[in-house]
């Protein structure tokens, strides 16, 4: 299975960025763990990571046909993009939305997710290792 995991703006600055709610790792650290357990689950998996909206929405259209499924984690976007929901729905890819921090329990602002309208499936609040759950959903997804 092909799964590709998309961060959104912010998430490279893991490590330096509000680490109480975020943790002390980095971004770096956060992909050496996708890949692990992606290769621990026989998953082929790609991570990328971008600041740009346009360019997590370019990356969702070249996802189709090549890619089973989706890991995202659109950061701000989660809370604001349209564009973004309109790609996921686009493309049909099953996706799982992945949140570090338990965005139901932060700001009012952050309670409302255009990703989860589309998502199957929301991890929120496990850090680093809702990233391994989502592609264990993936897995159990596509085997129904
Ligand atoms: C986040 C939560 C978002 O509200 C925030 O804007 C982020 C990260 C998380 O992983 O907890 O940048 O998606």
């Amino acid at each position: 299975m092909k799964v590709l995991v998309i961060n959104g703006p912010n998430l490279n600055m893991l490590g330096v960025r509000n680490p109480k709610v975020y943790g002390t790792a980095t971004y770096a650290e956060l992909v050496d763990y996708i890949e692990r357990k992606a290769k621990d689950l026989c998953i082929d998996v790609r991570v990328i990571q971008s600041n740009s909206e346009g360019d997590l929405v370019t990356a969702i259209q070249q996802a189709y046909k090549v890619y089973d499924g989706i890991v995202l984690n659109a950061a701000a976007y989660t809370h604001t993009s349209v564009a973004i929901l309109d790609a996921l729905e686009a493309v049909s890819i099953p996706t799982v939305e992945v949140h570090l921090s338990d965005i139901a329990r932060r700001e009012e602002f952050r309670h409302h997710s255009f990703v989860s309208l589309y998502a199957f499936k929301t991890i929120k609040g496990f850090g680093f290792e809702g990233y391994a759950m989502a592609l264990e959903e993936l897995i159990k997804h596509n085997n129904l």
